[in-house]
């Protein structure tokens, strides 16, 4: 199954999206129906990992209980011989990493809707009682508008709170998740709750307004040590067009103690509606260029 084959059972192959560690993403068309559909094909070396396989099954479980325009769809999970693999909606654009680097401008031209909107479908995991624990700008997929849709749900965990949480219930196996955005209780292989992705969020955030990460390190112990330790610089020390009030919003989203950040994602919203981001409205591409023709 995959890349040599044009069919997976009835969706014509158009092309390779990704390829990552485990899982292949391609474009394809659903001959039932001519929808243009993702498929989410674990690799080779994946298949035979009973571990892997069951993290498919389960982002299918978790993504079927949503329903919101900021989180992408998931259709099926199905099973080609003995390979399962996922049908999702067929997100066009590429993901937040990748526009950050290569549509800056634009990018930061959309950083208030990209804001609102990553805060809004993960709002939405949250109310179905999900930890996202991977909340990363690679875990996004943005358009030119800017609209944003929240995807990659292996890694959930039921949210454990109050009781449970202090029983050590849902203590996670390993440090899953990317070591940049990961918050202090999740290095520490704690309990996790909705407020860890608060934190990760955070730290997408400032990345999204400064183009740098919060803390960076020369190896994966140091960056992990200012995670649990170093306070990150304000956004608005490294581009001083973020106001005072964002500023203060994501340094309140990066506290070390859980208990100090927004409780949930719906108070940050709330807090987001009644402020902006940017003193001045960053200027769309095209203004930029008939700016610079103007000279
Ligand atoms: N539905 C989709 N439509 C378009 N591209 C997608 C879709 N889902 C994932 N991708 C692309 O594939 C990448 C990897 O997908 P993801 O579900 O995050 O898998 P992984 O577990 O490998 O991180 C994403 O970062 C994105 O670029
Ligand atoms: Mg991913």
């Amino acid at each position: 199954m995959g890349h040599g084959r044009d069919f997976i059972d009835q969706y014509r192959i158009i092309r390779l999206i990704r390829s990552g560690a485990t899982c292949q993403i391609f474009e394809a068309i659903d001959g039932n129906t001519n929808q243009k559909v993702a498929l989410k094909v674990l690799t080779a070396q994946a298949r035979q990992s009973k571990t892997e396989r069951g993290y498919l099954q389960h982002e299918f479980n978790v993504a079927s209980k949503l329903s919101h325009d900021n989180v992408i769809e998931v259709f099926g999970v199905r099973t080609s011989g003995n390979d399962p693999y996922l049908s999702l909606e067929f997100g066009e654009q590429l993901n937040l990493k990748q526009r950050l680097r290569l549509d800056k401008d634009l990018m930061q031209h959309r950083a208030d809707v990209i804001i609102e909107q990553s805060a809004s479908g993960l709002d939405h995991l949250h109310d179905k009682k999900w930890v996202h624990c991977d909340i990363k700008p690679d875990n996004f997929l943005v358009d030119d508008q800017g609209r944003t849709k929240l995807i990659d749900f292996a890694l959930c965990q039921p949210s454990r709170t109050g009781f449970l949480a202090k029983l050590g219930f849902g203590k996670p196996k390993s440090v899953a998740g990317t070591r940049s955005y990961m918050s202090p209780e999740q290095i520490r292989r704690r309990p996790l709750d909705i407020r860890s992705d608060v934190y990760s969020l955070g730290c997408m955030y400032f990345e999204v307004v400064t183009g740098k990460l919060p803390f960076t390190g020369n190896s994966p112990e140091q960056l992990l040590n200012k995670h649990l330790r170093a306070k990150a610089p304000p956004a608005n020390t490294l581009n001083k067009n973020v106001t005072q009030e964002f500023s203060d919003l994501v340094e309140d989203m990066l506290a070390k103690k859980k208990e100090k950040r927004p409780n949930n994602l719906t108070v940050v919203l709330r807090n987001l509606s009644s402020m902006r981001v940017f003193r001045n409205k960053p200027l769309h591409p095209d203004q930029i260029e008939a700016a610079r023709d103007d000279m």
